[in-house]
């Protein structure tokens, strides 16, 4: 089975891509950092921005609410059917290749295609595409997976128990290559899991300046009482002061699940 394949199979047959940022506290969690840090950089609606990667379209109908004007492209079927569901404007396309014109958006969001490419080559591949099609000056906001993730992941939930994720564990740490011969859709699927460094030199290698990473859920999935604290406003908002604070402390930004790499199209 190719990589494509393997990333088909998972989100057509495995696992519910829709509900994932809001089923848990850990996915609201990633759902509201990364709003927050989107909207630093977003200009102001209505622009054209670029969801390359975008999935069932979160994201996408969110930045629609807001005012902006939005595309989403995505490699899996289903997730245009669920975005187009949920009104985005939607097409099935690859982060390599745009179908999209030189200069013609004012933001351009990559959160998905980079840790699912794992050559760099392609990755860098991917952040030239977006570049091409991004106006000068528009900011670029690329995730990343934590190398360390199914690391703590495997701690907290007891996957490392299990012989088969302990293995593949060794050689993710090692390699930043994820594969998962299992059935198990919690192992995910083929990806690359990047150093918090390994994610900003690519974004500068392909053509970003002012580049800058932070952790997004940063360390607030060791928190036991996660689901119960996003529930919680005081608690929520006493969380999110802590994130922002340690946001892009370079020591630990390894323990954050995601990364999210901000850049700007030069000129
Ligand atoms: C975990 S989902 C994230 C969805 C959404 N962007 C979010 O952050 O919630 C990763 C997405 O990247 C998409 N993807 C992976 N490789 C891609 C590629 N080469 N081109 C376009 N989309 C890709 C997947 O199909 C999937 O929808």
């Amino acid at each position: 089975m190719t990589s494509e394949e393997d990333i088909l199979l998972h989100y057509e047959d495995r696992w519910d891509e829709d509900v994932r940022l809001s089923s848990s506290g850990l996915g609201q969690l990633e759902l509201i950092r990364t709003q927050l840090l989107l909207r630093r950089h977003l200009p102001q609606p209505p622009a054209l921005v670029l969801d390359v990667g975008g999935g069932p379209g979160v994201y996408a109908y969110w930045l629609d609410a807001a005012g902006y004007e939005v595309d989403l492209i995505d490699i899996v079927p289903r997730h245009i059917r669920q975005a187009t569901e949920r009104g985005v404007r939607a097409a099935l396309a690859d982060a390599r290749q745009l179908p999209v014109p030189d200069n013609t958006r004012d933001a351009v969001l990559l959160l998905g295609p980079l840790y699912h490419l794992q050559e760099r080559d392609d990755r860098l591949q991917a952040l030239r595409e977006a570049i091409r099609v991004a106006k000068p000056g528009a900011p670029l906001f690329a995730a990343a997976i934590s190398r360390f993730a199914p690391a703590i992941d495997g701690l907290d939930s007891g996957f490392l128990d299990d012989p088969t994720f302990a293995g593949l564990l060794e050689s993710v740490i090692a390699t930043g290559r994820q594969h998962n011969p299992t059935e198990n859709p919690d192992y995910f699927t083929t990806s690359y899991l990047h150093l918090p460094d390994e994610l900003g030199n690519e974004m500068r290698d392909a053509g970003l300046v002012d580049v800058e990473v932070l952790a997004v859920e940063g360390i607030g999935w060791v928190a036991s009482d996660l689901d119960e604290r996003m529930a919680r406003e005081d608690d929520q908002r006493k969380l999110l002061e802590l994130l922002e604070q340690l946001e892009t402390e370079p020591s630990i930004l390894g323990a954050s699940p995601h990364l999210l790499g901000i850049g700007f199209v030069p000129g």
